[in-house]
């Protein structure tokens, strides 16, 4: 399914990009459903905050318990000192995570289909098995910007085959936080996997979620960076050591996506990955 252009873009840069994979019927269905689920959360509940800048705040029960159910997360920006919600509730949410292609009836069908199984199929994976979703807002004015990370820090498996799916549900453009990747970045002597987020358990007290360094390899500059502004609908797919990142949007416009994370399960996923399923949830595939 896949063109000699799109292959070759893939095999070199490590990145495909495919305008129009979604229709704007599906999209706006999407961005209807994220809205409704922020509708309806109590941002009382919970206090959980997420931000790359402190990946301690992510070490937070609310983060492994959204490994198998639908949570909100605040934009750091949202909070006051105190925790205290300083803007609308409607704009405090970056992120929606991380079981919404299994808990929630509208992402679960934009999440499986004989397309993206196909897609997946093309790009190697055996045994496409779908960890995580999350929509994540870039809120207008204070969506955060996410530093230069590999997607793989997150799922490790062995040997290493984290894809990650990002689809834009809104247009992304230089002014509101599109992706940026390092072309290439993916292969070649320096693509090392840096970092990697795992999850301690130590015996009688609560887990604790680690950035381990891994390679001391530094971060591409900005020179090597390239932008990918894309129009509704595209779904942008690269493999999981490929460096990327969003710079924080400052504009008027959200810039909501959604992404999957799907390793092949012909390789050992492993046990310290953050994200586990219990045998209630076991992972699915794309079909
Ligand atoms: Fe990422």
């Amino acid at each position: 399914m896949l063109t000699p252009d799109q292959r070759q873009a893939w095999q070199h840069d490590g990145c495909l990009v495919l305008p129009g994979f979604k229709p704007a019927a599906e999209t706006d269905a999407a961005c209807r459903r994220a809205r409704e689920i922020v509708a309806a959360f109590d941002p009382g509940a919970t206090s959980s905050r997420f931000s790359t800048r402190d990946r301690s705040k992510l070490a937070d029960a609310a983060l492994l318990d959204s490994a198998e159910a639908v949570h909100c997360f605040f934009e750091e920006e949202a909070l006051d000192g105190e925790g205290r919600l300083c803007v609308p509730k409607d704009r405090s949410i970056n992120k929606i995570g991380h079981a919404l292609h299994d808990r929630d009836a509208v992402f679960d069908a934009f999440s499986h289909g004989a397309e993206l199984a196909a897609l997946a199929s093309a790009l190697g994976l055996v045994r496409p098995q779908v960890w995580q979703s999350q929509v994540i807002f870039k809120q207008p004015h204070i969506g955060g910007e996410v530093g230069w990370h590999q997607d793989a820090s997150f799922f490790v498996t062995t040997p290493q085959t984290v894809l990650t799916f990002w689809f834009a549900l809104e247009d992304a453009t230089l002014d509101n936080g599109c992706l940026w990747v390092q072309p290439g970045g993916h292969r070649g002597p320096g693509s090392v996997l840096r970092e990697q987020y795992v999850c301690e358990r130590p015996a009688g007290a609560p887990p604790r979620l680690v950035m381990k360094p891994l390679h001391a390899t530094p971060w591409p500059t900005a020179a090597q960076a390239r932008a990918l502004p894309v129009a509704a609908g595209t779904l942008v797919v690269f493999p999981g050591l490929l460096p990327h990142y969003s710079p924080p949007n400052r504009s008027a416009k959200s810039r909501l996506a959604y992404t999957l994370h799907v390793t092949d399960g012909t390789a050992a996923y492993a046990p310290e990955n953050w994200l586990q399923r219990s045998a209630a949830l076991p992972v699915r595939g794309l079909a």
